[in-house]
Formats: C-alpha cells, structure tokens, sequence
C-alpha cells in the first residue's frame, strides 16, 4: 500500500510500503478515508525530535472497518469508525481512569502510545490506505454510517478532543474569561470547546491573520501580537484583572513576534495574563529532548520557567496530551445534533500523493494550510 513516509528533515514522501495484517486477535484493520496532518507532525517534519527516518506519520485517522480479527466483540466490517490518536488498552490503571493518554500497557516506560509518532510505541501511522488498530473494542469509535460530516469527525481522532481537553485542564466554566495562545487548529478548538463550556469572552493569540479571522468567525477576540503586547490588550480588556483561566497550544516552538523561537515564552505570558488563583491548560506540546533548541538547557527540555510568579499567583498547570477517549463519544455526539461543526478550521482536502507539498506549505503557515485532510481512500472510492 501507499504511505506517507518521514524520509529527513522537511522531506515526506509518498511510498509503497508493507500492507498491514491482523497481528493480535484483538486488532482490526481500517481502510482510511481521512487522515489529517497535524501541527505535531512539524515537530518530527522538522527535525526537531528523534523521529527515525521511515517513520509512517499519521495519528489523526478515519475510516472504515475492513477485516476483524477473532477476539473482536463490538466492531464488524464496513462499519464506520474514529480512533483516537492514543492507542491504549482500555484495562490498565490510567485507562480505567479515563486517562487513555498514559496508557501503561501499550508503550511501556513512556507516557502513553500513539499511531505514526515519535517514541509512541510501534504502531504504524494513518497516512496510508490501511491501518491496523489494536485493542478495536476500546479504540474504535462508531460512526453513523455514510460520508455525512466526514470532516467534521475527521476531527475527533485529535484536534477536537485536544481543545476541549485544554478547556478541561483549565476548568473552563459558564462566564469565564479566557485567554487562548495559538490559533492554530488546535487554538482554534480549544476556543470553540470554551465557548461550547459557557465562557463569556475567549481572547485568541496569534499572529496568522488568516488564523485570527477565523478566531473572530467563531465568537472568538484576536489578539494580533506581532502589533501589540498580548498581555497588556488582555489585561486593558478584562478591567485590569486578566483573565480566568489560560491555555497554551502553542508549545516549545513558540517565537517573539520577530520570528526567533523562546521555548518558554508563551508559559510566561500565560502566567502574567491569568489572574491570581486561575488556571492554566497546556496542551500545546513541550519534550524532555530537542536537538534543535535554541540553548543548551532548552535541548534537555529545561526551561526558564517563571515559577516563583507562578507561586505567588497560586495558579494551577494542567498538561500533558488528550485524553481524546474521554471526551470524543460526546463531541461526536454535539456534532451528530448539529451543535458543534469543528470542521470550519479545514482548509483543505487533497489526495496523499500530494503530502509532500502540504508538508511544506503548512510548515509554513501558508494561507489555505492551516488543516489539511489526507483523503488516502479517494483511489480506492473511485
Ligand atoms: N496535547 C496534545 O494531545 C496535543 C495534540 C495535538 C497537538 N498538540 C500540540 O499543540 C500545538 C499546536 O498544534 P497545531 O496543530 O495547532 O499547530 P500549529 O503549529 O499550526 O499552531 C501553532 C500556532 O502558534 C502560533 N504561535 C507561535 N508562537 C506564538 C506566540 N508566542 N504566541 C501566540 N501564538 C504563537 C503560530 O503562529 C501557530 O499559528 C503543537 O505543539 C502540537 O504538537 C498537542
Ligand atoms: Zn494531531
Ligand atoms: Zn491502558
């Protein structure tokens, strides 16, 4: 079958690799009709962690079912199905806990596994014809069937349930401020998921108009800053007192409005622009190890932090990666209803021999990159 392979820094290709086979009786096997590409795709893209050339990318996958293997009780082939980004037992402690992001079984000696991703266990990526999920019962979500709202659930297996996570770190409730960096997809739904918890105003940081313009479709207040202090229009806007909560989903590769990358940068602005006793909900991505860090510390993951203000303030810091099970029943569900439709921040659809040009263009925050949808299925569809 055809994949997206990670080949170096800023090279994908597209190549025929094994197909895969029902290895576990507990597995099935997806052909995949949406696999997005993500902005943690960029971090391996651009060589910024220890991705291994050969690398299958790909953890954001729909489809649908197309060989069961015996042990599977619940998912029958042809149905239709999400599978979150984490690939997790569903019987170890975390996940009883709902904490499918740290599953102990399924990558042991790391936090949790994942399709497609650097250090997240050996499962082969999605952005491919075919991907074997292990653990179907618990991993696979139903959908209706048909091709209704494909984009719409080509966001639960990440983005959607990211967002929503953040907005759950933070505790976002009826009538609060808050106050979101990055309006990247990810930014985008953690403001659209605060908005659906009740918040009253939702500022959204950036500096990609076409990401602030679409901050401001949803309800959302941009804040531009590469034109002014973030921290200070937030504070004039909300009488001086910050806001209730934060999130940051932005990450290690957040820059100074002159481009330089600052590792700590957006967790200290998050810090002043929160009020005292607030909380903060980082789902933006930050690693124990970055060859390509702007100093020496930054590259063991240790950063200048400023945590005494953090003391002082009494916040609270939530982070770590979705638990997308957690939440992706439900969020399909509003979108099902008709009460959410988080494909508003896909800008485009294109077959996977174009990945390596979508690649490069939303590495580069092009106008029309910001979410792109692999539709590896399309040939077979056709
Ligand atoms: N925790 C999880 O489970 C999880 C899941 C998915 C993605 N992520 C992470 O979330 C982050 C965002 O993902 P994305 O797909 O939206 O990526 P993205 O790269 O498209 O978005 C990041 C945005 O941050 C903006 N930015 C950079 N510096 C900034 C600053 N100082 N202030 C405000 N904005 C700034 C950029 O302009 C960009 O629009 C990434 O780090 C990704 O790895 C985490
Ligand atoms: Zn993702
Ligand atoms: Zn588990």
């Amino acid at each position: 079958m055809k994949a997206v392979v990670y080949q170096e820094p800023f090279t994908v290709s597209v190549q025929d690799v094994e197909d895969p086979r029902i290895e576990d009786p507990t597995d099935v096997l997806v052909w995949v009709t949406s696999s997005a590409i993500c902005g943690s795709d960029l971090h391996m893209y651009e060589g910024r962690t220890d991705a291994p050339s050969g690398l299958v990318f790909g953890h954001e996958n729909t489809g649908i079912v197309e060989e069961v293997g015996p042990g599977v009780a619940s998912i029958k082939r042809g149905d239709r199905v999400s599978m979150p980004f984490n690939v997790a037992c569903g019987f170890c402690k975390n996940c009883l806990a709902g904490r499918t992001g740290f599953c102990l079984t399924v990558n042991p000696g790391f936090g949790g596994g994942a399709y497609g991703y650097v250090s997240m266990g050996p499962y082969r990526g999605g952005q491919a014809e075919y991907l074997r999920v292990p653990f179907a019962d618990f991993n696979c979500l139903k959908l209706p069937p048909g091709d209704e709202h494909e984009n719409d659930f080509a966001m639960l297996a990440d983005i959607f349930p990211t967002g929503y996570h953040g907005a759950t770190l933070a505790q976002v409730g009826p009538g609060e401020t808050v106050a979101v960096f990055g309006a990247g997809p990810v930014g985008l739904m953690a403001a659209y998921s605060s908005l659906i918890k009740g918040a009253a105003t939702v500022f959204v940081v950036d500096r990609v108009e076409s990401r602030l313009r679409l901050a401001e479709r949803i309800g959302a207040v941009p804040v531009d800053f590469s034109k002014v202090d973030p921290i200070e229009a937030i504070r004039e806007q909300t009488q001086g007192d910050g806001t209730d909560k934060g999130i940051d989903a932005v990450g290690y590769q957040a820059t100074v409005p002159e481009g330089e990358e600052q590792p700590a940068i957006v967790l200290n602005q998050l810090i002043q622009t929160v009020r005292a006793t607030g909380m903060i909900g980082v789902v933006g991505l930050y690693v124990p190890g970055d060859p390509g860090a702007p100093s020496e510390e930054a590259g063991r993951g240790e950063l200048l932090v400023r945590f005494g203000k953090l003391f002082e303030k009494g916040l609270r810091i939530g982070t770590g990666q979705a638990n997308v099970k957690a939440y992706n029943r439900q969020l399909r569900d509003l979108i099902i209803a008709g009460r959410a439709e988080p494909s508003f921040v896909v800008s485009k659809e294109l077959p996977l021999e174009d990945a390596p040009d979508a690649y490069a263009r939303f590495d580069k925050r092009e106008e029309g990159y910001s979410k792109v949808v692999l539709k590896p299925g399309q040939a077979k569809a056709a």
